[in-house]
């Protein structure tokens, strides 16, 4: 299969690897104003999940996360990164990717950082709904079923008195094919719950969630941290769901400072 698309942030000077994983349904821009400020000491990349950005032809036989986990554990492979410390950062669906990446490749990994995500599997109803809106898209070839989403992840202050980002967000949802939306839709409609894995985890874990956040709540994410053995837990001031997006200078920072303990 072809491997997925991989954008270099920093080329590093030799203290670890941050592999940057990005929620639905964008890509790896979600994260260009965040990683331009992370340690350049470190070899960041972005990895563009199946169906999406310049992933957009790699879309593996089964819709899964464990796919989509293996489909990143390839790139990063058929990368030239150092493998220790290995860190992966993913936000929303890039934080399921990160959480299926742990129970499949636990041992690579020095530590994970969660933002703006879950460790339940989908309700019934949420279940359903992403399978009407894989269908749509599917048929539409089009990602029209989830524009919505540009003002539906920022915080209502910042879609209120930052239309720029409204703009960006729309332009990076409407760049998508229909056939990554519905990938993605039903790889997350059969995401399996993963407290246990978290539970489990051996690892240091940065937890970062927006105070204003409606799809992955702060009593959510602080519920995560818990579940978490090592965990930190940072709340991001004026941020949704979309915190890297809406503040990169406060996200990055959070970052570096998690990432200066690893090395
Ligand atoms: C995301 O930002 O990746 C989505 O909100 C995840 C989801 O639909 O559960």
């Amino acid at each position: 299969m072809t491997r997925l698309h991989v954008t270099e942030y920093h080329a590093g000077t030799g203290a670890g690897t941050l592999v940057l994983l990005h929620g639905f349904p964008v890509d790896s821009r979600m994260w260009d104003a965040t990683a331009s400020l992370l340690d350049a000491a470190w070899h960041v990349i972005g990895v563009d999940l199946p169906g999406l950005g310049g992933s957009a032809h790699v879309l593996p036989e089964e819709p899964s996360m464990s796919a989509a986990a293996d489909a990143v554990h390839d790139a990063i492979s058929g990368h030239t990164v150092q493998r220790r410390p290995l860190v992966l950062a993913g936000l929303s669906m890039g934080g399921y990717v990160t959480q299926a990446y742990v129970r499949a490749y636990a041992d690579d990994l020095s530590a994970v950082i969660l933002l703006d995500t879950r460790a339940n599997a989908d309700s019934e109803e949420a279940r359903a709904n992403r399978v009407r809106i894989a269908d749509e898209s599917e048929q539409s070839g089009r990602p029209d079923a989830v524009v919505g989403m540009a003002s539906g992840t920022l915080s209502d202050a910042n879609v209120a008195q930052r239309p720029e980002l409204v703009d960006f967000l729309r332009g990076l949802i409407e760049s998508q094919q229909g056939s990554g939306v519905a990938w993605s839709q039903r790889a997350m409609a059969g995401r399996p719950d993963s407290t246990h894995t978290l539970r489990d985890l051996k690892v240091p874990a940065l937890v970062v969630v927006g105070e204003d956040d409606q799809v992955s709540p702060v009593d959510v994410m602080t519920q995560m941290a818990e579940d978490i053995p090592n965990a930190l837990l940072k709340v991001i001031p004026d941020a949704g769901h979309m915190s890297p997006v809406e503040q990169p200078d406060v996200v990055s920072q959070v970052i570096n400072d998690f990432l200066v303990q690893l090395r």
